[in-house]
């Protein structure tokens, strides 16, 4: 039995995470703002200290595990910087010690395949994520560009898994990225009929995702076939990405 952290467990993707490893036998330790193990506001880097503290607790100080789910679509760009990024980061690294006590540690941040797909988005907020600093990374976050920042902390949160991810597995961690598309779950729920229509977006697949696919997806990268991936990122979109950038990846080094 594998014990795994999951953030965001009460929501769309982390409930149906949840539900196929328990499902398979496993332990859950739910992160979300009600119906977890820990029930905490990720927004708040003290209570993300405290949420860490509380898992180190329920799992004895080891853990198999970390799947760093929970992320925000709407509301502030501030609250963007703070979950979908700095959650995240401190999320993993604050369980790193507790990971290097198992025999298949494995971490996973969400990204978001809006990072490759949505043109336009504001890069200084991803710059200001990566360089650190979360009160400075907020005040950007909350400049209005016209357009939102989420993909901006997405991409922050992708590329900095894909820095850290070569040392992680020199200590025997895989740490690696899960790139959803549009996929059904209560984060999209009103607007699902309007992305679905967009000409810019279009999905061969010709549907949304099932949080379950990505559950099986998330199942796998956690289990001892997944042990030579390392920094990679995972986009399960029904085809979005190939269909708009066929021919920007993989491509030549430069
Ligand atoms: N649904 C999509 O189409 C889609 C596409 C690409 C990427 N993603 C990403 O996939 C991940 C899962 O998304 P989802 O669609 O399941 O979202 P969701 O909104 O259905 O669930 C997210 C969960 O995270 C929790 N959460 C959010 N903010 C929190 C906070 N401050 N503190 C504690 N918990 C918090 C919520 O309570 C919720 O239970 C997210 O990181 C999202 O950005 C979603």
């Amino acid at each position: 039995m594998a014990t795994i952290v999951v953030s965001g467990s009460a929501g769309g993707m982390g409930r149906a995470i949840r539900k196929r490893l328990e499902d398979a036998g496993d332990r859950v330790i739910g992160i979300d703002q009600t119906d977890a193990e820990v029930v905490v506001d990720l927004e708040s880097p003290t209570a993300r200290a405290e949420a860490v503290f509380e898992v180190l607790r329920h799992s004895g100080g080891v853990v198999d595990g970390v799947v760093a789910t929970a992320g925000v679509l709407f509301g502030p760009g501030s609250r963007m910087v703070s979950v979908n990024y700095f959650a995240a980061v401190q999320l993993v690294e604050g369980l790193r010690d507790a990971l290097t006590g198992s025999v298949n540690p494995t971490a996973l941040v969400f990204s978001s395949n809006s990072v490759t797909t949505f043109p336009g988005y504001p890069l200084a907020v991803t710059a200001a994520c990566l360089a650190g600093d979360e009160e400075a990374a907020r005040k950007v976050g909350d400049v209005d560009y016209g357009v939102t920042p989420y993909p901006a902390t997405k991409l922050a949160l992708a590329r900095w898994a894909r820095r850290a991810a070569p040392e992680w597995m020199r200590s025997g961690i895989c740490l690696n990225i899960v790139m959803p598309g549009l996929t059904e779950t209560p984060m999209v729920a009103d607007h699902l009929d309007q992305y679905l229509a967009l000409e810019t977006y279009p999905i061969p697949a010709a549907r949304p995702g099932a949080p379950d696919e990505i559950a099986g997806l998330v199942q796998y990268l956690l289990g001892p076939d997944a042990r030579y991936f390392s920094g990679s990122v995972l986009c399960m979109d029904g085809g979005a990405e190939a269909a708009l950038r066929a021919e920007d990846w993989p491509g030549e080094p430069t």
